[in-house]
Formats: structure tokens, C-alpha cells, sequence
């Protein structure tokens, strides 16, 4: 298994964007101190309930920044690994009228020490970086330790949202759920090769998020799933 899954994982960098994050303290973490709030998401750092929502990727924010808008009483929790990403988004979040959020420079491999078990009601994997080539493949997020975590940190019946632009990934995320190990976790209630063609009244088609939108203006199909955790 990849060690980035395992407990004794560490960040290391030398990135000169980590040390400028710092600055935005009141809602953004970084690396380890992601992992601090385990299981206490709601009550410990939004101080209230609500819907804890987990957003992988999240990029230039454009989804979390609507949702969180959108939807005033969710708990939302967004992450991404790339430092200048994270720092220019990090900016756009402080001038945000919302604060029902708090953002993570974290990987989405870390999800089972960032969140507790059975505590996250929706989870958004949306573009994720496909890594087209066959000696690559290794290093996609979506696998059977990904799966695994994601179930654990999910609370009986919740979705994991999924949207990419890549055929391949796509066949490669069905192949997974195809499997037995992957059946015994989640219940697919929806796959598209084309979503907003064959459910344009879906929830996944009800917006499109920053790099979805130059896709869909390239003519790509969104192929899409939702994954409703069995427990
Ligand atoms: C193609 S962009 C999509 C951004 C956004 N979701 C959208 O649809 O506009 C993919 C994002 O996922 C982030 N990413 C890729 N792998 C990741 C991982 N393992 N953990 C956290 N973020 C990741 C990248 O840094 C990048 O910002």
C-alpha cells in the first residue's frame, strides 16, 4: 500500500507557500495539524451540528465556495496539496461571506487520521488529477485503500460524489466498483458516461465546477458516479 495511507506517514516540503499560509490561521491547517480534529469536526471546530461535508481537491474552490453559500448549514471541510493552489484559494475563502468552512493543505490519502469513523455525510472528488499514463496509474487516489478509508470516515448511508472528464479514470473507477471488496462497501445509484445529457436533473448536473467547465466548452462527456456508503 502506498505509505501516504499508513499511519506513520509525515509531510515533508520546501515550499516557500507553506510558511505564507500561516496567515490565514482561523481557517486553514496544514499537513499534520489536519489530523488534529478526528471525530470532533462539528462539535469542536464549527462548535454546532450540521451536514460535515469533505471536499477532495477542492482546487480553486469554485464548488465549495457555492455549496457553502448555498447551503449555510453545512459543516464543510476542503483540501488540496498544491501550496500555490491552496494559498490564492486561502485568500478568496478569508474575503468569504460564509464561514461554514474550513480548508486543509492535506491529501486526500490522509482522510481515514483527518476524520473520524462514521463521521462525514457527503464527500465531493470532483477532476481528480487522472494520471493518464500506464506507469502512473499507481498513483491515482481512487483504490482499494482510498475506498476503504472513505467508507470508514463515512456515515452509513452517505455519498461519495465523484465527477472526472477522463474516460480512462473513469473505466478505472468502475472496474473497482465492479469488484466484490468494493460492492461489500458502496451501492453505485448512479454512473454516466455522459451526465448532463442522461440526467440533466441530477444533483452532479446542477452545477459545474471551474476545470468542468472548460471540459464541457472542449465538447468532453462528464462521466460521473454516486456511491452510497453501505453499512
Ligand atoms: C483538475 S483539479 C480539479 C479542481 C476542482 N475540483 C475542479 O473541479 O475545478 C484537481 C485538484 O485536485 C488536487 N489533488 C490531486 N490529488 C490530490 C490528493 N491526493 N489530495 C488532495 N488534493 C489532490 C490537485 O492539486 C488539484 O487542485
Amino acid at each position: 500500500m502506498d505509505h501516504t495511507f499508513q499511519e506513520h506517514f509525515k509531510y515533508t516540503h520546501r515550499n516557500p507557500y507553506h510558511d505564507k499560509l500561516t496567515e490565514f490561521g482561523d481557517f486553514l491547517l496544514r499537513d499534520e495539524d489536519s489530523e488534529l480534529n478526528r471525530g470532533q469536526w462539528n462539535e469542536k471546530v464549527f462548535g454546532r451540528e450540521g451536514q460535515l461535508c469533505a471536499e477532495i481537491g477542492s482546487g480553486y474552490g469554485h464548488f465549495m465556495m457555492d455549496y457553502c453559500e448555498n447551503n449555510p448549514s453545512v459543516n464543510f471541510v476542503g483540501m488540496d496539496f498544491r501550496f500555490k493552489r491552496t494559498f490564492y484559494l486561502a485568500k478568496k475563502l478569508a474575503a468569504h461571506p460564509t464561514k461554514n468552512f474550513r480548508y486543509l493543505r492535506a491529501r486526500g490519502e490522509r482522510l481515514k487520521f483527518i476524520f473520524g469513523e462514521n463521521e462525514v455525510d457527503h464527500m465531493f472528488y470532483f477532476f481528480p488529477d487522472p494520471w493518464p499514463k500506464k506507469r502512473h496509474h499507481k498513483k491515482r487516489l481512487f483504490q482499494q485503500p482510498f475506498i476503504e478509508a472513505a467508507h470508514h470516515v463515512m456515515k452509513p448511508g452517505a455519498t461519495l460524489w465523484i465527477k472526472t472528464d477522463h474516460d480512462g479514470y473513469a473505466e478505472w473507477m468502475q472496474e473497482f466498483m465492479n469488484k466484490p471488496e468494493a460492492q461489500a462497501l458502496f451501492e453505485c445509484k448512479m454512473h454516466t458516461t455522459n451526465l448532463h445529457e442522461e440526467h440533466p436533473d441530477h444533483f452532479l448536473a446542477s452545477f459545474k465546477t471551474k476545470f468542468e467547465k472548460i471540459f464541457v466548452g472542449q465538447g468532453i462527456k462528464i462521466k460521473a458516479f454516486e456511491l452510497v456508503s453501505k453499512k
